[in-house]
């Protein structure tokens, strides 16, 4: 049997680094990919370049078709999966001059409702041992606690991911309606909807403890620290090789391994955050 690593947004950025850290570390085949096929290519053909052997598949997170091949490719290929990064996401610039009510629309589209969809997608073919990892992000924390204490409490309460999906669904409204700030919420859109993947991550690891056909799924999320890539205008501060450091130490946990298993870790680290 062989053994199959898959990374979203895989065709730059920290994404392209997790990629070829695991194409450094993980016994099996790992699949760079991309919503586009050409900048996808690009990609694996530069890993090509280095020596390494990445395969490619093409994922765009936002369609469910799309995760749909993917899902009925690795199952037909592999008879399942062994590692999910679900690196994709989006963030608007400072300057973006794109209404509010859209900038939070699309940015929980992608980084929270479609990231939820892949796992929805995947986590049914993963394998056991499998360890799925979610690039969240310090501002998931530093928003966590700009928001009221009774939203504190209610998104540090969620208990199943319905109740993570009607938050999100309500900072959508309220920014709609302009009340999202009185009614408590941190004024950042990137920040709620990584709010999101870091409240749904140990509820998803709840749900993988409980399932009784598979033993040792393993699902974490994490800040790869400020990182000079697209996203961040190359202000970041760490290289894509030094962002990839905890997504790859999560990918790569070995099996049977206790802690960390449905956590926040920074820097290795778990970090407490209800
Ligand atoms: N950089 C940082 O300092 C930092 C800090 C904390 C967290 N993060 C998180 O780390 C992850 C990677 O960030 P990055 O800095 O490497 O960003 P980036 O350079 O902008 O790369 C983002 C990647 O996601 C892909 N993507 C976006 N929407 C997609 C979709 N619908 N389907 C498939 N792929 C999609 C992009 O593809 P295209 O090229 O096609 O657009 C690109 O490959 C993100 O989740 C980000 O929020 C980054």
């Amino acid at each position: 049997m062989t053994r199959v690593a898959v990374v979203t947004g895989g065709n730059k950025g920290i994404g392209f680094a997790i990629v070829r850290g695991l194409c450094k570390k993980f016994k099996g085949d790992v699949y760079l990919t991309a919503r586009d096929e050409g900048r996808g290519l690009a990609a694996v053909k530069e890993l090509e370049g280095e020596g390494l052997s990445p395969k490619f598949h093409q994922l765009d997170i936002l369609s469910g078709e799309s995760i749909k091949k993917l899902g009925a490719f690795l199952v037909d290929k592999y008879g399942g999966l062994d590692v999910l990064v679900n690196n994709a996401g989006i963030a608007f610039k400072q300057d973006s001059t794109a209404p509010f009510s859209e900038q939070a629309e699309v940015t929980l589209k992608s980084n929270y409702t479609a990231t939820l969809n892949v796992c929805k997608g995947l986590f049914p073919i993963l394998r056991s041992h499998a360890r799925v990892v979610h690039l969240s992000s310090m501002t998931s924390l530093n928003a966590l606690s700009k928001c009221s204490s009774a939203l504190q409490s209610s998104l540090k309460n969620c208990k199943t991911l319905t109740d993570v999906d009607e938050l999100m669904a309500k900072f959508e409204k309220d920014v709609k309606n302009g009340v999202h700030q009185a009614n408590g919420w941190a004024n950042s859109a990137y920040g709620v909807s990584k709010i999101g993947v870091t409240v749904m991550t140990p509820i998803q690891q709840a749900e993988l403890d409980a399932d009784e056909t598979r033993s040792d799924l393993v699902v974490n999320c994490c800040c790869p620290g400020y990182v000079d890539t697209d996203m961040t205008s190359h202000k970041g501060l760490k290289t894509i090789d030094e962002g990839a450091e905890t997504p790859l130490y999560l990918a790569l946990l070995p099996p049977n391994s206790t802690q960390p298993r449905g956590e926040y870790v920074s820097e290795k680290k778990v970090v407490k955050w209800r």
